[in-house]
């Protein structure tokens, strides 16, 4: 039987870049001694508080189908959140609750563009953007950041990229997977552009939580981005909530009435009981929020301090989310060849970061969701692999 031309556009080469990733979590799962730092999926668990609010929530009753943009107390704690956060000033009629800031992501694209549309986003990207842009048959227009230069954000080659077809900017800081975190010179640059020629920016803000030398600026709260801009944002990794599937798009109201249209015809609203546990989370100063902030920042010095200082190696301190990329071009082997290698020899996974685009080629990308302790280990093996390739040859 035949399939929607979407189906093919969906059937990409993107769709296996986890495949390095299930492997690895198969040999674990066979007994193999496998630590995987392949994915983001933070390794904490979600603060008691809010659980234990879900639970209670569920035994009130709340099962049944909620307000398809959102719980309106959840709205207007997203707001004040928001507020708080991005200095932009919201009400709940901006916000829209998503399973997820992935949902958001995809349901923004297919209220903001046509099919042929352009699309401009940074290169290497977060792998699912291919999706949320193939989607709605639009094009992907990438904007390569140099890793010479550190991988920093490039307005000027983003005004070269941007043609009378483009209608949006797909932004990301902190950025997946580069750590970098974008300065508010680069965001007043890219504003530009958008408010020029008139695009949206759709900004995935997801790590704003977690910055280590830099601060986050949200470009909605920049003269002249408010009405074209939507945050997404979520729980996921701020509150160790990745599983509950809770986000949200923040944008003007008109936008947010499309979306909630959308959520009608696709999953009919987020259930109210996470809905009730996200407001414990957004509302109540919880110290194991603080604690995995102070984790991750941790975590991220040793790893790469460690491999920094290993032949082979060299890594770039990321100025915020939760992952390290890991320079391998001097051991003579392309990212993904060294990554696969790695598994085979050590049992340590990474992604191969040319997975998020040619400009990450020879870099691996390593999650820091796992212990200190557990972190320590792969930085061993990882040296032990790259010291092996490096070895001067006998004679
Ligand atoms: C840049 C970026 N955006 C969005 C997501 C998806 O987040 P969520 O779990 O809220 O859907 C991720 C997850 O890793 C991510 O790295």
């Amino acid at each position: 039987m035949r399939h929607s031309a979407l189906t093919r556009r969906l059937d990409i080469e993107s769709a296996r870049v986890w495949d390095i990733h299930y492997l690895a979590r198969e040999r674990q799962w066979a007994g193999e001694d496998v630590i995987l730092l392949t994915v983001g999926d933070p390794d904490f668990e979600t603060p008691p508080a809010i659980v234990d609010e879900a639970e209670r929530s569920m035994r009130r009753g709340r099962t049944r189908y909620g307000p398809t943009a959102g719980e309106p107390p959840l709205r207007e704690a997203i707001a004040r959140y928001h507020a708080k956060t991005t200095g932009q000033s919201v009400s709940a009629e901006n916000v829209v609750v998503f399973a997820g800031a992935q949902s958001a992501l995809f349901a923004c694209a297919l209220c903001l563009v046509d099919p042929g549309d352009e699309i401009a986003v940074f290169e290497p990207r977060y792998v699912t953007y291919d999706g949320v842009i193939d989607t709605p048959a639009a094009v992907r227009v990438d904007v390569p950041l140099a890793s010479a230069r550190g991988f920093r954000f490039d307005p000027d080659a983003l005004g070269r990229a941007v043609t009378p077809r483009t209608r949006a900017i797909l932004l990301n800081t902190p950025h997946n997977p580069t750590g970098i975190v974008a300065a508010r010179e680069e965001l007043e640059a890219i504003a530009a552009i958008a408010r020029r020629h008139d695009l949206w920016v759709l900004s995935d803000e997801v790590y704003a939580t977690l910055t280590y030398d830099a601060e986050h600026v949200a470009i909605a709260s920049l003269p002249g981005m408010a009405e074209r801009t939507v945050t997404i944002n979520s729980l996921s990794k701020s509150h160790a909530m990745q599983g509950w599937r809770l986000g949200w798009a923040v944008g003007p109201q008109a936008l947010a009435r499309h979306l909630t249209h959308l959520i009608v015809s696709m999953i009919f609203g987020t259930p109210s009981f996470t809905q009730d546990a996200g407001l414990v989370a957004l509302t109540r100063d919880l110290e194991e929020v603080e604690s995995m902030e102070r984790a991750y920042r941790v975590r991220r010095d040793l790893v790469c301090a460690r491999l920094n200082a290993c032949q082979g190696l060299s890594c770039q301190w990321p100025q915020g989310g939760m992952y390290a990329m890991v320079d391998v071009r001097a051991t003579g082997l392309p990212d993904e060849a060294f990554a696969w290698g790695l598994l085979d020899a050590e049992g340590v996974s990474v992604l191969p970061a040319a997975t998020f685009g040619e400009s990450a080629f020879g870099h691996v990308r390593v999650s820091l969701t796992a212990p200190e302790a557990v972190l320590g280990e792969a930085c061993g093996r990882i040296e032990r692999y790259a010291r092996s390739l490096v070895r001067p040859r006998s004679p």
